[in-house]
C-alpha cells in the first residue's frame, strides 16, 4: 500500500507519494540508451494509477526531452501529479533562472511547478540573488515549492540564511551510496528539509541488472564505485569494483533469504530512514513500476535492518563522506 508524507510540502495540490518517479532515463541518450516514448507515457500512467504523485525530471535530461515527454505524457492528467524539475547550475543567476523556468513550463504544458530545486550548487554563482529570482517565482505563482539538490550542509545554510519555507534537498542515497549519513542527513534535518532520494537502486545495480562491473554500460560506469579508466568518467580514483559487487550479494542473500527481490529491499530500506520524504525510483516501462511498488509494504525488523547496516558498512567507509556520484573534487559542501 502506497503511503504519502503530509508533514512537508502541505503547500502542494497533492499528498506526496513516499514513492516517486524519475524520469531522466526516459531521455534515452548516451547515459540511458535508447528508449521508446510510448514506453515512457505508459510507464507515467502506471505510476499515477498506482497511485503515485510526486515525478522528478529536470531540464538536464536529454536538453529539456524528458520534460517534453513528461509534459505529453501527462496531457488530460495534470491534476494528478506533483512535477518537480530543476535550475540547471549554468543557469545560476537570476535572469537565467526566469528563462529556465519559463522554459520548462513550456515543455511540461502547464502552468505551475509544483517543486523548482536548483539542480546542483556552482561555485562563485550569486546564491543569494539565485535563491530570490526563485522565492519571485513562487510569489508569482509559476512554483508551488522551492528546493536544492546535492546541497551539503554550508550549502544548506546558505540557502536556509537567505530564505524561508525550503522543502527539500534531493540526495543520492541508497544501500550502495550512503554517504550523506556522515552529516549532510543531520544537516537537512536541523535545517527542516525532506530527504528526496535519486538513484535508489543505484541506477539498476540494486535491480540486480548486472552481475559485474564489466557488465555495467558506458552511461552508468562513471560513479566513483567504479575505476576512473571508464569513457565517462570525472573523478581519478581506483575505485571499490570488487567491494562493490562483493557488497551486492551480501544484500542479495538478504533478500533471498526474505524472499523477496533485491531492489525491493534497496527501496524498503531507504523507506525505514529518517529523514526521507521520498524515495525516486527510475522506470523505463510499466512492469518496472509494478515491480517497484512492492517496496511500500514490505516491512523491515530489527535485525533486517541491522543486517543491511552491517552488509554495506565497509563500503560506505571506503567511499567516505564525499557525497558527489561522480567527482572526487566534490561541488557538495
Ligand atoms: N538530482 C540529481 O542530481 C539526480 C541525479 C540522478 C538521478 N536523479 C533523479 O532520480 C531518478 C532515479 O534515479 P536513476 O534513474 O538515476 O536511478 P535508479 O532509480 O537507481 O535506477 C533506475 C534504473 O534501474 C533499473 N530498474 C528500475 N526498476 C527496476 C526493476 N523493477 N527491475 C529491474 N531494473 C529496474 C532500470 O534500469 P534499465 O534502464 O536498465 O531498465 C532503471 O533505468 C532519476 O530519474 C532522476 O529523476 C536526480
Amino acid at each position: 500500500m502506497l503511503s504519502f508524507m503530509t508533514d512537508r510540502l502541505d503547500s502542494l495540490p497533492l499528498p506526496v507519494s513516499k514513492l516517486a518517479l524519475g524520469t531522466w532515463a526516459m531521455a534515452g541518450g548516451q547515459l540511458w540508451g535508447p528508449q521508446d516514448e510510448a514506453d515512457s507515457h505508459a510507464t507515467v500512467h502506471a505510476a499515477l494509477d498506482a497511485g503515485i504523485t510526486l515525478i522528478d525530471t529536470a531540464p538536464g535530461y536529454g536538453g529539456g526531452l524528458s520534460e517534453e515527454v513528461l509534459g505529453r505524457a501527462l496531457k488530460g492528467r495534470r491534476d494528478r501529479a506533483l512535477i518537480a524539475t530543476k535550475i540547471g547550475s549554468g543557469d545560476l543567476e537570476p535572469a537565467k533562472v526566469t528563462a529556465s523556468c519559463e522554459a520548462s513550463l513550456r515543455r511540461l504544458q502547464t502552468d505551475c511547478i509544483d517543486l523548482l530545486q536548483i539542480h546542483w550548487f556552482r561555485a562563485g554563482a550569486p546564491l543569494e540573488d539565485v535563491i530570490a529570482a526563485m522565492e519571485n517565482l513562487r510569489a508569482a505563482g509559476k512554483v508551488r515549492a522551492l528546493g536544492v539538490s546535492n546541497f551539503g550542509p554550508r550549502q544548506i545554510a546558505r540557502v536556509q540564511a537567505a530564505g524561508t519555507g525550503w522543502a527539500t534537498n534531493q540526495l543520492c542515497y541508497n544501500l550502495l551510496w550512503r554517504a550523506i549519513e556522515f552529516e549532510i542527513v543531520d544537516a537537512c534535518a536541523q535545517s527542516g528539509l525532506g530527504i528526496l532520494c535519486y538513484s535508489p537502486l543505484q541506477q539498476g545495480l540494486l535491480a540486480g541488472r548486472f552481475k559485474s562491473a564489466a557488465e555495467v554500460p558506458e552511461g552508468r560506469n562513471r560513479t566513483r564505485h567504479f575505476r576512473s579508466d571508464k569513457e565517462l568518467s570525472n573523478h581519478d580514483e581506483s575505485g571499490h569494483e570488487e567491494l562493490t559487487f562483493a557488497t551486492i550479494e551480501r544484500i542479495r542473500r538478504i533478500a533471498a533469504d526474505l524472499g523477496c527481490p533485491m531492489g525491493d529491499l534497496a527501496l524498503a530500506w531507504l523507506l525505514h530512514r529518517p529523514g526521507v520524504t521520498s524515495v525516486l525510483f527510475g522506470a523505463r516501462n510499466p512492469a518496472q513500476v509494478a515491480a517497484n511498488l512492492a517496496a511500500a509494504s514490505l516491512k523491515l525488523d530489527g535485525a533486517t535492518l541491522a543486517a543491511l547496516n552491517a552488509a554495506t558498512a565497509e563500503l560506505k567507509a571506503a567511499l567516505g563522506p564525499n557525497a558527489d556520484l561522480w567527482n572526487s573534487a566534490s561541488r557538495i559542501e
